[in-house]
């Protein structure tokens, strides 16, 4: 009689391919039976290297148990190159501060949107290593666009992390993952904050939140850098307190032979939109501030 893994057929390579794909067969079917639900994932916070997690000192808000379930809460807003959304993780049936927190993800798209429109002249002076990676991203292939997205986050994150260290008001980048960042959710009265360009403030308010922009020009300026995408529409007015985003492309002014124009045009975007508030402001003068800092 044969019995089911007879040994005197084991070298049989039929035999031995049909128990091999049996084998792999169980190993990927495998599902935990503690499996979470629909829009829903087990934490990745230990999922991701050190390094890609947000800098010292953490926020006590920063949810890092292993027993914490990420849940989609839905979209915040489409845009060119990202998504973001809005993310929970939590303990299951916990609210406690730091074991339960709503946080931003922004996911960079490697798919369909093929132009990153701004790249040629941001990332001049910046290197693509792997030449494999540069030519899949100058033919625009699927590879090449996934190779992209990653590299936008990363940057993003990177200057998040940066600017976190120089002090500036940034969200607080939680973690990377990919093309994925997770960071702080800016909010007034439990609300995501409303963009600048979507407010109508006055008076002291007016100027206050111009100086707070100047004085964070500043600092990024004198660290050799611009944000290279500043305007009233990647910054967040949470009360009294302005919160700068969106920086993948932040521009470091020595390297890059196009930053003074970058420079030259973040203060023109937010010069213009509050003289048109009413504050006597100069983009020609500000941008003179800006470059004397600088050296
Ligand atoms: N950390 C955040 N907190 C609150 N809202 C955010 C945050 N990050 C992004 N948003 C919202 O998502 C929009 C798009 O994010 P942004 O980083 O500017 O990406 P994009 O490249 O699509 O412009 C912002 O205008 C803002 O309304
Ligand atoms: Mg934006």
């Amino acid at each position: 009689m044969s019995s089911q893994f007879p040994s005197d057929r084991a070298d049989d390579p039929t035999t031995l391919d049909l128990a091999l794909d049996l084998a792999l067969d169980l190993t990927f079917d495998y599902v935990p039976l503690d499996e979470v639900g629909d829009g829903q994932r087990w934490s990745t916070w230990l999922a991701v290297e050190p390094l890609s997690r947000g800098p010292e000192p953490r926020p006590d808000w920063v949810v890092t148990s292993q027993a914490a379930v990420d849940t989609e809460l839905g979209i915040l807003k489409t845009g060119k190159e990202a998504d973001a959304f809005l993310l929970e993780r939590a303990v299951p049936g916990s609210d406690r501060l730091g074991e339960s927190v709503v946080m931003v993800a922004k996911r960079y798209r490697g798919e369909d949107h093929r132009d990153f429109h701004r790249s040629a002249a941001y990332t001049e002076g910046r290197r693509v290593r792997n030449t494999r990676d540069a030519r899949a991203m100058a033919k625009g292939t699927a590879h090449g666009r996934s190779v992209a997205a990653s590299q936008w986050a990363w940057s993003e994150w990177q200057a998040l992390v940066r600017c976190r260290e120089l002090g500036l008001p940034v969200p607080y980048p939680v973690q990377i993952d990919g093309t994925e960042i997770l960071m702080e959710w800016i909010t007034v009265d439990g609300e995501t904050a409303p963009r600048l360009a979507q407010t109508r403030p006055a008076g002291d308010l007016l100027a206050s939140y111009f100086e707070q922009l100047r004085e964070a020009m500043g600092v990024l300026a004198r660290a050799g850098l611009a944000h290279g995408d500043l305007s009233p529409y990647n910054v967040l007015a949470a009360g009294e307190r302005l919160a700068i985003i969106d920086l993948p492309q932040v521009v470091d002014l020595v390297a890059n032979p196009a930053g003074a124009d970058f420079l030259l045009r973040d203060c023109v975007n937010v010069c213009t939109w509050f003289r048109a508030r009413g504050l006597d402001v100069d983009a020609d003068a500000l941008f003179a501030e800006l470059l004397g800092e600088m050296f």
